[in-house]
């Protein structure tokens, strides 16, 4: 229900964040960004589109085997103004910075800029000063530059448009480009560019700022790609008619140009959340969100059973892109293939070409009928059943004759093996489309990170809604919730191995100064822990961590704030239009 909403256009501030005294907060930085924009391109922005962060607060590494997670967005978010380009507004136009135009990068000379170019984009970034201003437009294949009246679906194929995504590179317009293709295809395939008939995608000047930090594990990449599909479908006329779950899949689709395999729970959030309540997001068969109001956003007399959220930033910077082929992209992968190989053990049958999921076996072997599209569903107490019984199953991936922890994993060659598959049928289903490197491959670990960690996330909805039908949060509720958080943490660390040592220590310090519960949000190997704490223990806590981790020792007042700060549901994403 919450996917199939409409984007919601807003033209007050209050609209945007629920609250007058939460819009009051963000107003100068809105208005110091439209002001920006109009010292820059000469003409006030036609919109800002506003995308939130997220904090999961439980069910890691899971949205990519299909399983259900449990986020909220945060109120740090992207905001990007932007405003169509027309011949007098390019007049006016001065570059804010020295930096080299497209064209001088590729060795052509240019002056002026093809500003006027169809769907020529100028991109600045207020975020930071290594964040240079870009401009590109978006080419099509040789193929369509002969005119196509009749273009057969051969040809529509064929064409791609090209952005330039260097995947080798952390470029922050890497993600303004992934916006743009999601809007670029679905609304301009190439080939009818060509055609008479079609509209050409309009010229743009946009520019970024933002509360996200990056590599944060708040997710500031999602929030700048559903960003910038807002600002080019805003500028191009197209907001109407998209609703927030097609948002979310533009936008899935389009970050995975950016070179990680990521799953949806970040772009769902950032897109579907609703103040007050987090979300807990599905997958399969098909996206879908359910509201969930958190324990302490009911009322209450005692006040000490009021608990917040607090975001505690490890300071550890972690690079989903950087490290994808060690570490994102190698989970994703190895994932896949233990749901493969679980499945051949379970006696359950996978097709050669099937990249099948642990969420989709987990189905078949609970009985759910294949349907067109994809399996039935499966209501939440069978999977909750079947989530506690597979564990046992697990144990059928765990390599015979290795004791040890540390020898759990197989080697490429075994895993082939294993698969059923030859290894140029293992190569083309897993390895060809995605940069993987390692010497063993921790098949046994992951899954049983990612069943366990997915009956959490139903153990911890489960305890919010029972909370929220009583309209009492006990302490015990609390504990309840604070030990699902820990024990994820452990699970994070011990199996899935996307913890750090500064994460495994900062969680252990936030037991240690009196949170329910502390683990690791977001992909994890640096970036920022997610605490369970009282509400009249928040200033204490803080105290009590700046004093213990090291790196804070030096931060005062907004520092300190900018890297430990308590954080409430907040609403997704929406675009503002000036009047
Ligand atoms: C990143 C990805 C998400 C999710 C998390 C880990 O944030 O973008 O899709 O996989 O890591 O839970």
């Amino acid at each position: 229900m919450a996917a199939s909403l409409p984007i919601p256009i807003y033209t007050s501030l209050d609209e945007v964040y629920s609250s007058l005294g939460t819009a009051t907060n963000h107003a100068v930085r809105w208005n110091d960004l439209a002001e920006e924009f109009e010292n820059r391109f000469g003409r006030k922005p036609a919109f800002i589109a506003r995308a939130p962060g997220r904090v999961n607060l439980i069910g890691e590494h899971i949205d990519y085997a299909l399983f259900g997670v449990f986020p909220a967005a945060v109120e740090r978010d992207i905001l990007i103004a932007c405003a169509p380009r027309s011949a007098s507004s390019y007049a006016s136009y001065t570059p804010a910075s020295n930096e080299p135009s497209m064209e001088q990068e590729r060795g052509r000379v240019a002056d002026p800029e093809p500003l006027h170019l169809p769907g020529f984009v100028v991109a600045e970034n207020l975020r930071h000063e290594k964040y240079p201003r870009k401009t590109f437009a978006p080419m099509r294949g040789m193929s369509t530059s002969k005119l196509l009246d009749e273009p057969t679906e051969e040809d529509v194929r064929a064409e791609e448009w090209m952005l330039d995504i260097d995947k080798g590179r952390l470029a922050w317009e890497s993600y303004v480009k992934a916006g743009y293709y999601g809007v670029l295809n679905r609304f301009f395939p190439p080939t009818s560019l060509v055609t008479t008939t079609n509209p050409h995608p309009i010229p743009v000047d946009m520019l970024v700022t933002g509360t996200v930090p990056a590599g944060s594990g708040l997710s500031s990449s999602a929030a700048m790609v559903v960003a910038s599909t807002l600002a080019f479908l805003a500028v191009n006329g197209k907001l109407q008619g998209i609703s927030k779950g097609e948002l979310v899949e533009m936008a899935m689709e389009n970050e995975q140009r950016v070179g990680v395999n990521s799953g949806g729970m970040d772009q769902a959030a950032s897109v579907i959340s609703t103040t007050n309540s987090a979300l807990h997001i599905t997958f399969f068969p098909k996206l879908a969100a359910e509201p969930i109001p958190l324990p302490g956003s009911v009322s209450s007399s005692a006040a000490s059973s009021h608990a917040v959220f607090i975001i505690a930033n490890s300071l550890v910077v972690s690079d989903k892109v950087v490290h994808s082929k060690t570490r994102y992209n190698l989970r994703v992968v190895e994932t896949l293939v233990s749901a493969r190989i679980l499945a051949l053990r379970l006696g359950i049958s996978v097709g050669k070409n099937e990249k099948v999921t642990l969420r989709e076996v987990l189905g078949r072997w609970l009985g759910a009928k294949e349907v067109k599209g994809g399996q039935e569903e499966v209501d939440v107490e069978k999977l909750r059943d079947g989530l506690e019984r597979i564990g046992e199953e697990v144990e059928k991936l765990r390599p015979e004759g290795k004791g040890d922890e540390e020898e759990l994993g197989v080697t490429l060659g075994e895993m082939i093996q294993m698969s059923g598959l030859s290894e140029e049928e293992f190569n083309e289903l897993y390895l060809s489309w995605v940069n993987v490197e390692a010497t063993h491959f921790q098949l046994y670990k992951r899954s049983k990170h990612v069943f366990s960690e997915a009956l959490r996330v139903l153990q911890f909805r489960d305890v919010c809604l029972r909370s929220a039908t009583s309209s009492i949060t006990t302490q015990s509720t609390l504990e309840e919730l604070g030990a699902l958080m820990n024990e994820s943490q452990e699970s994070c660390s011990k199996l899935f191995e996307c913890s750090c040592p500064e994460l495994d220590e900062l969680t252990r310090l936030a037991r240690e100064a009196g949170a329910y519960g502390s683990r690791l949000t977001g992909a994890g190997w640096g970036g920022c822990t997610v605490s369970l704490v009282a509400e009249s223990d928040v200033d204490s806590f803080i105290s009590k961590i700046k004093k213990a981790y090291a790196p804070y020792h030096n931060l005062e007042g907004e520092a300190l704030h900018e890297v430990i700060f308590a954080t409430k549901p907040s609403s997704g994403a929406c675009v503002y239009k000036f009047e």
